[in-house]
């Protein structure tokens, strides 16, 4: 299959371009064409640039769109919350509907923020509740897919690993720091089910395969 991985320079895209390139023709989407040199082929896109992305997946002829692009910063998202919007909610509607357009499949990878987490342990099937800017953005990005794409998968995760970057999970925060003898609170009321980066990617595989 061809899939057209976005955000193929960030932490999960990267992941995801690594892993999928095994068994399919894999083809990043960047915003500078400059970055992610892991891709064997790339196009240049702009979440903020609803042509540039119908032309990237008109070009690409996709079977498969894996949209790991967005603003995945909690504080940015504070500090600009239209943006964040425009970013993780209408441009994921623009994707998803010209994924639909050519019969590919589409895959929005969303957040376990889109609960508020006051009680844990959500269902799939329960009403958001997102309480952080972010989690707004997030779910009204599930809302924006769903409704320019109705078979989309929606994957609501959390996940560790190591990026491109060295900076973009916490697991690379936890050993930088503890490697450099440095004592690191944590929370001892929070509870979060991550997934190694690689079985995010390595599910997300099989649910659309199957
Ligand atoms: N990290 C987690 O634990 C986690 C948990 C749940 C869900 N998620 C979701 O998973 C997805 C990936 O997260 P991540 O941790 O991999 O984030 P990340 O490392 O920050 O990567 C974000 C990617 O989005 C791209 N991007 C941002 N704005 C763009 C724009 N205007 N046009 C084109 N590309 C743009 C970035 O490109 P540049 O390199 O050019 O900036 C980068 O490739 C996000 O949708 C996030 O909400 C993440």
């Amino acid at each position: 299959m061809r899939w057209l991985i976005t955000g193929a320079s960030g932490f999960l895209g990267a992941n995801a371009v690594r892993v999928l390139s095994s068994g399919h023709d894999v083809v990043g989407l960047v915003r500078d064409i400059n970055t992610a040199p892991w891709c064997d082929q790339k196009v240049a896109a702009d979440l903020l640039a609803v042509d540039t992305l119908e032309r990237a997946v008109h070009e690409v002829e996709p079977d498969v769109v894996l949209h790991c692009a967005g603003m995945a910063n909690h504080q940015a998202c504070a500090a600009n919350e239209e943006l964040a919007m425009r970013v993780n909610a209408q441009a994921s509607g623009v994707l998803a509907g010209a994924a639909a357009a050519r019969g590919a499949a589409f895959v929005y990878v969303s957040t376990d923020a889109v609960f508020s987490g006051a009680r844990g342990w959500y269902e799939e099937n329960e009403a958001v509740s997102p309480n952080t800017a972010y989690g707004r953005t997030k779910a009204a990005g599930e809302e924006t897919v769903l409704n320019a794409h109705a078979s989309a998968v929606i994957a609501r995760t959390n996940f560790f690993g190591w990026s491109p970057s060295g900076h973009a999970s916490t697991l690379e925060f936890f050993v930088r720091e503890l490697g450099a003898g440095n004592r690191v609170p944590g929370f001892v009321d929070y509870t979060v089910t991550s997934l190694f980066v690689e079985d995010v990617v390595e599910s997300i595989e099989r649910v659309v395969e199957s």
